[in-house]
């Protein structure tokens, strides 16, 4: 396909999605995003130190909000970020970063949260934060979670949360936004795109 045709494809499908997420609850664990999110700079900590989304001006970057404990919701996004980035070059590689921001900052320290998201690839960084800073990167990306009691788990709780993955361009624009489930080809297509110039 041609790469006309195939972005043609992508816009299509973003299209499609963007509508879903914003039209509709996915399912009872993973609520919407709230609509038209402005994006933005933020800072938080990971377990080597502070990390802004500035630090990676000149990146794509690729952003999701969810937590360590999460059974599945989590686990598959990030299985999906990971096959994205190990289908790009490692000369396109060197030009993408993730992110994943814990929503649970009381129970995800920045060391556990390393350890967990360097399972998925070690171009993903995991950064929290006190519980109105999560919040306050949360309402710029309008990203939503709550906590649910759970009866009888060791856990104590589980956190609803929306489960879309967002695609900042290297000038720290907020540029596509991915509902849970895109396909990774979905997301190489995008990265590939907007580092392209496009
Ligand atoms: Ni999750």
């Amino acid at each position: 396909m041609s790469g006309t045709g195939r972005f043609l494809l992508l816009s299509l499908f973003l299209l499609h999605s963007l509508v879903v997420v914003a039209g509709q609850e996915q399912a009872d664990t993973t609520p919407a995003i709230k609509e038209a999110p402005p994006g933005g700079d933020f800072t938080l900590q990971s377990a080597d130190g502070p990390v802004s989304l500035r630090d990676f001006r000149g990146k794509v970057v690729l952003l999701y909000f969810g937590y360590t404990k999460c059974p599945d919701v989590c686990p598959t996004s990030l299985a999906f970020m990971a096959q994205a980035l190990n289908e790009l070059s490692p000369e396109e590689l060197a030009k993408v970063q993730g992110i994943f921001v814990s929503v649970d900052p009381r129970r995800d320290t920045p060391a556990g949260l390393k350890e967990y998201v360097e399972y998925f690839h070690p171009k993903i960084v995991g950064v929290t934060g006190t519980e109105k800073e999560v919040a306050d990167v949360a309402a710029l990306y309008g990203a939503r979670y709550y906590e649910v009691e759970l009866e009888g788990s060791a856990f104590g709780y589980s956190v609803n949360h929306s489960a879309v993955t967002y695609l900042i361009t290297p000038d720290g624009t907020l540029r596509f936004i991915f509902p849970h489930g895109t396909p990774p080809q979905v997301i190489v297509e995008a990265i590939r795109y907007v580092l392209s110039g496009k």
